[in-house]
């Protein structure tokens, strides 16, 4: 089911739409790019999209939308309050996770700050598979702290493990010996474990976290906002739900949690957010925070027909066609990347490729970013715009001294359903050339390094002339050619 076979040659993931708009792209000439990444203090977050070719900076809020989505955006109910748009993305919500209650937010990380606002004290700790950035900060604001439990095997690099966002539940029930119940106000799992390559984990795992943290009546939250590929992973990875429809493999997991929350700028592919629950009572603790915060309880900050749109979203995410093109376009990606040698996360996950910075520029120490400086260095080598996920996506310590992550990754993700077959092609040509020549790339520092999320506006430049010298060595091997 997961490819279609093809009679001659290797098989290819074949795309199961087609394309009826379209946007023009501009890739600029070598010496434009060193000078845009220059212009943008070498921080992808900050070029502008005129200068990017390919936009792998994220999937978030810019994953293709269907004709379904666009023509149902066109019937929103457009009211302020009491809208039946609303009700429909409630009764959305209901009928796939199984949630009677809903609260619409503007996106994911607002869900986060009501999550933290309402359930977070000081002193307090959350549990979880890995942490997302967003997430982390809401917690720290409010005084708590994130404890990562994710299983050992997780945070190797290269793996054939197909559950690496699986939670080690002795880690689990040892923390809760350890600090008691009542510091722990709930459990979180994270579906497409973000950080550390979009990595799945099982629902066995996840039905074993939650009876852990039901014996000791503890919540268990989900972030679903990665849910879609997290799903796709379960039906092609384990076993016992291989003839499962997702459909039926969302309500088992929606079973297994008192809380569930998303951006809809991923799941859904529109743009917006919302938690829902079962659980009256932290119903109403969140629910006089989204009008301070969201908007009227009735759309959250998010406009009516982006609710048209998630409705519809929702529904084509539980579409096995639908929720398999951009895993089987990342596990193309990345193993085209492996037979250049270039070191990537593996298995492939979803969100996107990721390339590991820690051994593609082993040269450069993690305080002078290597992600940071690959980032640069691949959007010089093919105007291709991914993301820093490494020490840079880091905060200090409170004494000043950098927090070296785990992994140093460029995230170069998928939006769904947005690029061709020879895009990701160029990519990989391009990827596989930079290897070839990494020894050329160097690190970065900071010039201005702001406190908080400091890889959203942060700015750095080259610690030598090494992107010139990147920069001529193109142009020796590709002539004329951008
Ligand atoms: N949780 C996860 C797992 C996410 O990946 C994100 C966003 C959020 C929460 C916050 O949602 O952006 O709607 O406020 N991830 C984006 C990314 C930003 O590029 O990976 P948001």
């Amino acid at each position: 089911m997961e490819k279609i076979k093809f009679f001659y040659g290797d098989d290819v993931p074949l795309e199961m739409h087609k394309v009826r708009v379209v946007q023009k792209l501009n890739l600029r000439k070598i010496d434009e790019r060193v000078d845009a990444i220059t212009g943008a203090g070498n921080n992808t977050f900050l070029l502008q999209n005129k200068d990017v070719f390919l936009d792998m900076l994220t999937d978030s809020g810019v994953n293709a939308m269907s004709d379904i989505q666009m023509a149902a955006m066109m019937v929103a109910d457009d009211s302020y309050a009491g809208s039946q748009t609303f009700t429909k993305l409630e009764n959305k919500v209901k009928e796939i996770f199984g949630k009677e209650y809903f609260l619409p937010a503007h996106q994911g990380r607002a869900c986060e700050n009501i999550l933290a606002k309402a359930f977070v004290s000081e002193g307090d700790c959350i549990p979880m598979n890995y942490h997302f950035t967003t997430t982390k900060a809401h917690i720290g604001a409010n005084g708590g702290y994130v404890e990562e439990i994710v299983f050992d095997k997780g945070l190797e690099v290269t793996s054939t493990n197909p559950f690496k966002g699986n939670m080690d539940t002795n880690k689990l029930k040892g923390l809760i010996d350890q600090l008691g119940r009542e510091k722990i106000p709930f459990v979180r799992m994270e579906a497409g474990t973000n950080l550390i390559g979009g990595q799945p984990f099982s629902l066995q795992n996840l039905k074993d976290v939650a009876s852990v943290c039901r014996e000791n009546d503890i919540p268990l939250v989900l972030d679903a906002s990665l849910l879609a590929d997290n799903l796709y992973f379960i039906k092609m990875r384990e076993e016992a739900y291989k003839d499962t429809s997702i459909r039926d493999i969302t309500t088992e997991i929606a079973e297994c949690t008192d809380l569930i929350y998303f951006s809809a700028r991923k799941l859904g592919h529109a743009r917006g957010g919302g938690i829902c629950t079962n659980n009256h009572d932290m119903f109403m603790k969140m629910r006089e925070l989204v009008p301070l915060f969201e908007g009227f309880l009735t759309y959250g900050g998010m406009s009516v027909r982006e609710m048209e749109a998630i409705v519809v979203g929702l529904d084509e995410t539980m579409d096995f066609n639908m929720i398999n093109q951009g895993p089987q376009f990342i596990a193309y990606m990345t193993e085209e990347l492996q037979k250049h040698n270039v070191p990537v996360v593996t298995p492939a996950g979803g969100l996107g490729c990721h390339v590991n910075a820690m051994e593609f520029v082993s040269h450069i120490p993690q305080d002078e970013y290597p992600a940071g400086s690959l980032a640069a260095a691949i959007y010089i080598a093919g105007g291709i715009r991914g993301m820093e996920r490494g020490t840079l996506s880091e905060e200090r310590f409170p004494d000043g001294s950098e927090k070296l992550a785990d992994m140093e990754l460029v995230r170069l993700a998928m939006p769904r359903r947005v690029f061709t077959l020879s895009q990701v092609k160029y990519a990989v040509d391009r990827i596989s050339w930079l290897y070839e020549n990494r020894n050329l790339i160097e690190g970065i520092r900071f010039t201005e390094e702001p406190k908080v999320l400091r890889f959203f506006l942060g700015r750095l430049e080259p610690v030598s002339d090494w992107q010139k010298k990147l920069a001529d060595k193109f142009k020796a091997d590709f002539g004329d050619s951008l």
